[in-house]
């Protein structure tokens, strides 16, 4: 029988041949397998349709800002500006020493929980988070989905959902702060993460795996779509669109015009403080983890995980000629159908 989200997707399960064909690579697997969301094809494990489902009728304020982004391509980065400028803008806030992902937390990770990571929930104080926000409910009814309906205030919240799949009135409740990130960093810094994570255990080459992030068989894909529903809505009032690019040449500019989009109100030497803590450098030495058993500990050492380089081109020392060919082959067509102009 067919089975449908409210957003009016089609929810497709992933076949056994196709779910051994990813176990080839990595050992995480989800407990409930994995779903094709369609027309797009948005691939996710199976528990999301359920909190889609939740998401359809969770109340953003108008207050809130929400950071929406393909993964890696600067969420991190824009959920630490956020929240600095509308709860610590001076820098003198104790609770900027949390954990980011416990003062911005994510609404599409909840799916993830599948997988069976609560140990690293637990290690990284979710938990403690989740009984004193919500005493008396369920972690498997979502964690970060009833930490947010718990937390008061303006909230900075992470997805890595895409616009399609939200409510139909999200702009009109809530803004939004879209970042884009050229696709060849994006692969190349997802890739790195894949690796890094102890969880995953992928063993795939880059080379298979770029072919798997282009053909959209990872999940969180596809990229295009995700950053179309964007860039369709980026002269709308309530959605700032913003390059990963643009930040890094000019970080100054883009945070006078998020300080304008947020009505944050901050001064200029409140901003220059802000540009200031939230370099990638600054960011590294806060919130990189050391010895944490999420992750592979040579690979950690070796190239970070949240903050592994913090680059623009990076990709150039990555991708052999013939790669680099059908990836730029794979980008001008979509960059043809989307009309994406890509800095
Ligand atoms: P690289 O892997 O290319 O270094 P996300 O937060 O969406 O997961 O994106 C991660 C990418 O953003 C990583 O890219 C990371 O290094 C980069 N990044 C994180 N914080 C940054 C900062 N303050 N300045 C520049 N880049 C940053």
């Amino acid at each position: 029988m067919k089975q449908w989200l409210i957003s009016g997707h089609e929810v497709v399960a992933m076949d056994d041949e196709w779910l051994e064909r990813i176990k080839k690579h990595q050992s995480m697997q989800y407990k409930h397998g994995v779903v094709r969301l369609m027309p797009e094809g948005w691939l996710y494990p199976a528990a999301a349709p359920v909190f889609l489902d939740k998401l359809q009728t969770f109340e953003f304020r108008s207050e809130d800002v929400m950071v929406v982004t393909f993964p890696k391509c600067g969420t991190t980065w824009m959920q630490e500006i956020l929240w600095t400028m509308l709860h610590n803008p001076n820098l003198d806030n104790p609770e900027a020493s949390k954990e980011l992902l416990l003062r911005s937390l994510d609404i599409s990770c909840d799916m993830m929980l599948d997988a069976d990571l609560w140990d690293v929930v637990k290690l990284h104080s979710f938990e403690d988070l989740f009984n004193t926000l919500c005493p008396g409910k369920s972690l498997e009814d979502g964690l970060n989905i009833q930490c947010l309906e718990a937390t008061p205030g303006r909230r900075v919240i992470k997805s890595h959902f895409p616009l399609q799949l939200m409510r139909k009135d999200l702009l009109e409740k809530t803004k939004v702060v879209y970042v884009a990130r050229n696709p060849k960093d994006a692969i190349v810094s997802l890739y790195h993460f894949m690796r890094v994570l102890q969880v995953f255990n992928y063993t795939a080459s880059f080379e298979d795996f770029t072919r798997d992030f282009m053909n959209s068989e990872l999940v969180y894909m596809p990229y295009w779509p995700h950053v179309k529903a964007a860039w369709d809505l980026r002269h709308h009032p309530n959605l700032h669109f913003v390059f990963f690019e643009d930040m890094k040449s000019d970080i100054m500019t883009e945070l006078k015009k998020l300080n304008e989009f947020t009505q944050a109100n901050l001064s200029l030497k409140q901003l220059e403080n802000i540009a200031d803590y939230t370099t990638f450098s600054k960011m590294k030495s806060r919130g990189e983890p050391i010895q944490d058993p999420m992750y592979h500990k040579d690979l950690l050492e070796k190239h970070g995980a949240y903050f592994r380089k913090g680059l623009t081109g990076d990709w150039k020392k990555h991708f052999t000629p013939e790669l680099l060919e059908e990836v730029d082959r794979w980008i001008e067509k979509n960059v043809e159908v989307t009309g994406i102009c890509f800095k």
